[in-house]
């Protein structure tokens, strides 16, 4: 079980300030991040979940150009909705900030400093593409042109959409914003030395237990065959401006992590306590999808060995695959694709958080979003396992002892054992982020209560009915407790519905493992259904609304 007297400093990656968020996002980082923070809280731990947007770069420099509004106006709007969006979803982050934030641009710019002053940063020359026209360099997706690998046309300098490499050289390229052909022009670009941190970093890999032994090998395989220097000047105005330097600024992924510091910083400030000491006394955990390793793994230790590890490395890295959607890659363009927005405001969100959390292993493996799998899960596992004890305990209590909790009768020991059993062996699968097994362990334990109601009978058994619903009031207890992370919204019904006073989000998870919670003339509240069943309509209207793969 994790050790309740320390604290837990857990990141998501950081959204981009373009888009709105959709389930491959979910899937792989927020809500992974979310049930963990969650149970760390459950089990006592301090836990800090801490957020933001990635309000840098070219891609939304262009787009804020395209809606005609400035970059400050553009990213605002996004911080606001994804905010709003992971709410709708219960992601419950402690604090959700921005990198474009006063706190981070000083952060950044002190980062900076002492990297220069420890001899990590040096200066060269680089040739860069630049419009006389619109007199400005073209950094990133600032010009386009045909792909030299695959030939496809209308491609981003940084990224092939088509073949997924990053073109060295694009072919007839032009700029994204006049379509006029650039010119070549020098530019002085500050250099961070990646390549001198090799050593440091292999032995981080090898020594931290806790990174997952597969990301671990490649990574250690890409030192291996030599680390590149990362240039981290970008000739745009739209960034945390680079000191002494005008009209220059950092590239993104310089500044972008340090935000998950700055941010918790200001919030433990905020809150009168000390940021620093925090984060250096915390477990920190980082979220992230597989995308973005390279960063994670490289860049972001690097940088902070580079500081003289003021602010300590990840204790973790918890990183996850893709996801699916119908078998096929996730695709705004072709409408392959679905928004979160859509998705609560469609069904419970719990039904989200219980269907991909009973399909996100820990791994990088590619995780599948299947509509009849989704419609399955919910109806047979959640409702007919779950919901149906939870209802039937309930109402059965409701109808037959007028809503009293009954006096028990000699409660056999083994029920007891069952359910300690439950809440050690789903504690542990969850303290290593096993979520998906976890989840499984707790529905083994309700499918438990399930067949013990019903063999119990009481409606047929007078004489042990008042034990049975005693046992199984207190199994719902406990359950609601046990599923908290995963479907907080309907836990927490539950626990309303039990009338047990406070909240469920805030007991802890060794009193799951209580069988006498609820006492005995103890009055329950209005007794409703917890959840609706899916129609088999319903999720052939959603697959009729997705385009072609
Ligand atoms: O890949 C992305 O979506 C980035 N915005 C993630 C940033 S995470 C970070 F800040 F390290
Ligand atoms: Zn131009």
């Amino acid at each position: 079980m994790p050790d309740s007297s320390k604290s837990a400093v857990v990141t998501s990656a950081l959204p981009y300030a373009n888009g709105e968020i959709h389930l491959g996002h979910i899937a792989s980082t927020y809500l992974p991040a979310d049930i963990f923070t969650r149970f760390s809280r459950l089990s006592g731990i301090k836990a800090y979940h801490i957020c933001a947007t990635d309000d840098f770069g070219t891609p939304i420099l262009i787009m804020a150009e395209k809606d005609k509004k400035s970059p400050e106006e553009y990213v605002a709007l996004w911080n606001r909705r994804d905010h709003e969006d992971f709410s709708s979803l219960g992601i419950s982050f402690d604090f959700f900030y921005k990198t474009s934030s006063k706190e981070n641009v000083e952060f950044v710019q002190y980062v900076f400093k002492k990297l220069r002053e420890n001899g990590h940063i040096y200066d060269q020359n680089v040739i860069q593409f630049y419009c006389t026209f619109d007199d400005k360099f073209l950094p990133d997706r600032y010009v386009i042109g045909k792909c030299p690998y695959c030939g496809a046309e209308n491609q981003y300098s940084d990224l092939c959409e088509k073949c997924g490499r990053v073109p060295d050289q694009i072919l007839e390229p032009k700029c994204a914003i006049c379509g006029r052909p650039p010119v070549k022009k020098e530019s002085r670009h500050h250099f961070f030395r990646l390549s001198s941190f090799g050593q440091r970093l292999k032995e981080w890999l090898s020594t931290n237990q806790n990174l997952q032994p597969e990301v671990r090998n490649y990574v250690i395989n890409w030192i291996n065959e030599g680390l590149q220097d990362w240039d981290i000047t970008r000739d745009l105005s739209w960034g945390v401006p680079i000191p002494e330097t005008k009209g220059k600024v950092f590239y993104g992924w310089f500044d972008n992590h340090l935000c998950y510091i700055s941010s918790l910083v200001k919030f433990v400030s905020d809150n009168g306590g000390n940021g620093k000491k925090v984060w250096n006394e915390s477990d920190v955990y980082h979220f992230i999808g597989k995308d973005i390793v390279y960063h994670h793994y490289l860049f972001l230790p690097a940088m902070r060995l580079g500081i003289d590890s003021e602010y300590k490395l990840p204790d973790c890295i918890p990183t996850r695959g893709h996801l699916m959607l119908q078998n096929q890659k996730i695709s705004k363009s072709r409408n392959w694709y679905i928004g979160l927005r859509d998705f609560t405001s469609a069904f419970n969100p719990d039904y989200l958080r219980f269907y991909i959390a009973s399909v996100v292993t820990y791994s990088q493996d590619d995780l599948n979003f299947d509509f009849d799998a989704f419609y399955a899960r919910i109806n047979n596992e959640l409702i007919a396992n779950v919901g149906n004890f939870v209802n039937r305990a309930l109402s059965f209590t409701q109808k037959s002892f007028g809503g009293r909790v009954p006096e028990p009768a000699g409660i056999d020991d083994s029920l007891g054992k069952e359910l300690a059993a439950a809440v050690d062996e789903a504690g542990a699968l969850l303290s290593c982020n096993e979520i998906d097994k976890a989840l499984k362990r707790i529905l083994k334990y309700s499918s438990y209560m399930n067949q013990y109601f019903q063999a119990s009978a009481p409606w047929a058994n007078n004489d042990t009915a008042n034990t049975t619903l005693y046992v199984s009031l207190n199994a719902v207890r406990s359950l609601a407790i046990l599923l908290e992370p995963y479907v907080p919204f309907s836990c927490e019904k539950i626990w309303s519905q039990l009338k047990l006073g406070g909240s469920v989000h805030e007991q802890t998870w060794e009193s799951a493992k209580e069988i006498s919670a609820v006492a005995p003339g103890h009055e329950l509240d209005r007794v409703e259904p917890i959840f609706r069943k899916i129609e088999a309509k319903e999720i052939e209207q959603w697959k009729n609304k997705l385009g072609k793969p």
